[in-house]
């Protein structure tokens, strides 16, 4: 039973200092729940506001591509120099150890293959094994302009409404429909309706033009999408370029992992992404790690 008698004279009650009232530091995302503030805060580095994720989702769709043949020899070593991880439930439980403290993306979205149509997704990942396995958000594919655009929009709501329920955001991630031109235009309009719906958060590509209108008009975070394996610097100064138009961070797969040396160039996108590095800056720093590796 706990001691009642001296019992100390409770008396520092700073009755002359406010109790502060902290905004958010994630734009758009004030008026969430602390459990979804929390998670967000986990994949966001609250100081940069940025984050660095490392996506290895891919053979969800397309089986072991390249620089994920084996995930624990070759992307293991790279996890502590992602803020986040963006996989499936199949990898997280076979080959990542759970005393791994990254935050998780899970990827909850799937049922089709590279050898059929992409976008005739459902949402193949209960709820139950988002809370079960702690994850920070739950990804899901859109397909904006795609055949089955409606039904990927409605596996977003609904994940939406379900996350909702236990604190737990959505990332919608923007996949360009056929015959849908890569555009500023395109991707307003991708993002803008994933935003509208609840997402929390986007992951979209990043374009040449006008990307900072894609970012300007869409009320949630923007993660850049890193898409097909290009030189080193040029993914640098495409990540460069996106979070200074407004990016809150990437999140990158084959452009890392397909990397020469992929720790070098994870490192060396950390510096564009946190530290404001130039695309040339980050390029020396990858350099020489390489040259060290
Ligand atoms: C696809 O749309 C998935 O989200 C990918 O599996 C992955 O996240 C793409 O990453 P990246 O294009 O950077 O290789």
């Amino acid at each position: 039973m706990a001691d009642t008698d001296g019992i100390k004279e409770a008396k520092l009650f700073y009755a002359d200092r406010p109790q502060k009232t902290e905004g958010f530091f994630l734009k758009g995302s004030n008026s969430l729940d602390w459990g979804m503030k929390n998670r967000l805060a986990r994949i966001f580095n609250p100081d940069s506001g940025r984050t660095v994720m490392l996506a290895i989702d891919h053979g969800y769709f397309q089986g072991p591509t390249t620089g994920l043949e084996r995930i624990d020899i070759n992307i293991l070593p790279l996890v502590p120099y992602a803020d986040t991880l963006m996989l499936t439930r199949g990898i997280l439980r076979s080959v990542i150890p759970p005393s791994v403290s990254k935050s998780i993306v899970l990827r909850v979205s799937g049922g089709t293959s590279i050898l059929k149509e992409l976008s005739n997704e459902e949402i193949a990942v209960d709820i139950e094994e988002s809370i079960r396995l702690n994850v920070c958000a739950m990804a899901v594919q859109v397909f904006i302009g795609g055949e089955y655009e409606r039904q990927s929009i409605i596996n977003m709501t609904r994940m939406v409404d379900i996350g909702t329920r236990f604190g737990i955001p959505t990332l919608a991630v923007t996949a360009v429909g056929k015959d849908m031109a890569r555009d500023a235009q395109y991707f307003r309009l991708a993002c803008r309706i994933c935003a509208e719906l609840g997402a929390h958060y986007i992951k979209t590509y990043y374009v040449e033009n006008d990307f900072e209108t894609v970012t300007a008009s869409c009320p949630v975070p923007i993660v850049m999408a890193g898409g097909k394996k290009i030189p080193e610097l040029d993914a640098l100064t495409m990540a460069y370029n996106a979070v200074q138009q407004g990016a809150s961070g990437v999140d990158m797969g084959r452009n890392i992992f397909q990397s020469e040396v992929p720790a070098a160039m994870l490192k060396a996108v950390r510096a564009v992404v946190h530290d404001n590095a130039s695309p040339a800056a980050a390029f020396d720093l990858y350099n020489t790690l390489k040259n060290q590796s």
